[in-house]
């Protein structure tokens, strides 16, 4: 990193001290507080990160005022528009769009790494029938340690590059076996003639009985669904991948610790909260409870959020929730399904939220969460998938960024510190004096 200017800070017995300032190629500089503890004796507080750099970073990069979003450099709009997923993986991973030739290539390696470990299926007898996917999704993506040990030694590249392509590949498979296994359907085998989204479901919506047919439609809303879900600069869930891949931990526990992450209903799983959101309102009156709704939703008191609206970068619209709201249309138009009155229900309430002075002055917008859940329900996936779709996109950004940080000459391990404000020191006392 270049040093480009530094800054003073002044306390108030009159030490001083610099600290060097770093450009990035684009976006707001960084101020290296490394010096600050050992010179000064203090820490900086920031809980939620909101001002923290915690790396640097070659992978993504949002402008969150102006809702732009580039995958190394890359708008996100031309990605969704010309690439399929696996050339944004190949992007992601290499750092630059494959050519014919390494497109090939790479969609043959992926597609050789697609089936799980035969003994890996029985794993899924140990889970309830009715378990919610993602908890089988941190326990079968953690357990691939345990299945792939050829590639397990995180300092030799090549088996850094082995896991993520196995992981690439083998999350379409380990997704539909959850959902399958939650169905009480047989688990299918993956068809690498197809393209891996056309695979994956066939997997999903494939019996042994009869053929899937595929339509290429639907095929390229998810596909699309998959582009604007896998990278996302450091979210909590990058995050977490880094933080547990900081002491050595394996990529297949990283990438469940990731999993895990996602599964919160202010991350990944806002999804599957905003879908259940618009059904409920649908249920109490739709469009004409639209008012009312929003009025709750203003209320701190009541509780109630307006799922898939806000984001902790965002403060402009979000440019995937653009493209998601196109493929929305898309897709209902090719299923007859023009006046899905959940789309409409969506669309009034975007439309007040985007007028009302609270979400105006909050540059509150809606996310890409806000319209992939109605996709997702006109696909036929279940809501309670909606996340794990969203880890298997998310897997090529986390394994992308742990490989990074891996690579890094600069890695530490992750470890915070805190503004202590606990008891100070004193004395356990005897049981018969204790207050
Ligand atoms: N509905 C109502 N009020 C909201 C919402 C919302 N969805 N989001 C934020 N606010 C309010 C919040 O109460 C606060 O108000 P005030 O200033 O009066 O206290 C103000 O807006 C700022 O919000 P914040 O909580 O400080 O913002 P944040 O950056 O910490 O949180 C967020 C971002 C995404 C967690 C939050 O907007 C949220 O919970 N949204 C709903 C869940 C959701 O859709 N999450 C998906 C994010 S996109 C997918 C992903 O990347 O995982």
């Amino acid at each position: 990193m270049k040093e480009k200017s530094s800054a003073k800070l002044t306390f108030g017995d009159g030490r001083s001290i610099d600290l060097p300032v770093y450009g990035g190629t684009i976006g707001p500089d960084a101020i290296d507080i490394r010096a600050l503890y050992p010179k000064a004796g203090v820490f900086t507080y920031d809980p939620g990160f909101l001002s923290t750099a915690s790396c640097n970073s070659s992978i993504t990069y949002i402008d969150g005022d102006e809702g732009v979003l580039l995958y190394r450099g890359y708008p996100i709009e031309q990605l969704a528009t010309h690439c399929d997923f696996l050339e944004v993986c190949y992007l992601l991973w290499f750092g630059e769009l494959p050519n014919a030739d390494q497109k090939k290539d790479f969609d043959l390696i992926v597609a050789r790494h697609t089936m799980v470990h035969e003994q890996l299926s029985r794993l899924y007898q140990g889970f309830r029938r009715d378990a919610h996917p993602m908890s089988v999704m941190v326990g079968v993506v953690g357990a691939l340690s345990a299945f792939y040990h050829d590639s397990l030694d995180i300092h030799n590249a090549k088996h850094r590059e082995i896991s993520a392509f196995r992981l690439i590949a083998k999350l379409p498979t380990i997704v539909a076996m959850a959902y399958k296994y939650n169905v009480g359907q047989p688990f299918m085998y993956p068809k690498n003639s197809l393209s891996y989204t056309a695979n994956f479901m066939h997997m999903m919506f494939g019996v042994p009985a009869e053929e899937y047919e595929v339509n290429p439609v639907l095929v390229r809303a998810l596909d699309r669904i998959l582009i604007l879900h896998a990278d996302h600069e450091q979210n909590a869930s990058t995050s977490t991948v880094r933080l547990a891949g900081s002491s050595g931990a394996n990529p297949f526990a990283c990438i469940s610790s990731g999993i895990a992450c996602l599964w919160g209903p202010a991350h990944g799983g806002a999804n599957e909260a905003a879908l259940n959101m618009l059904t409920e309102l649908q249920a109490q009156g739709g469009v004409e409870k639209v008012g009312e709704f929003v009025k709750k939703v203003k209320d701190k008191n009541s509780g109630v959020k307006l799922m898939g609206f806000g984001h902790r970068v965002y403060k402009n619209y979000d440019p995937r929730a653009k493209l998601m709201q196109e493929t929305c249309r898309e897709v209902l138009d090719t299923l007859g399904l023009h006046d899905d009155p959940l789309f409409k229900l969506a669309m009034a309430l975007e439309k007040v939220a985007l007028e009302d002075e609270y979400f105006v002055s909050r540059k509150l917008y809606p996310n890409v969460d806000f319209y992939s859940g109605i996709v997702q329900r006109a696909l036929g996936i279940p809501v309670s998938m909606f996340t794990c779709i969203f880890s298997l996109a998310r897997t090529v950004g986390w394994i992308a960024q742990w490989n990074e940080m891996i690579s890094d000459p600069e890695q530490k391990i992750g470890r915070p510190r805190q503004l202590y404000q606990g008891a100070t020191r004193r004395d356990v006392l005897p049981m018969a004096k204790r207050p």
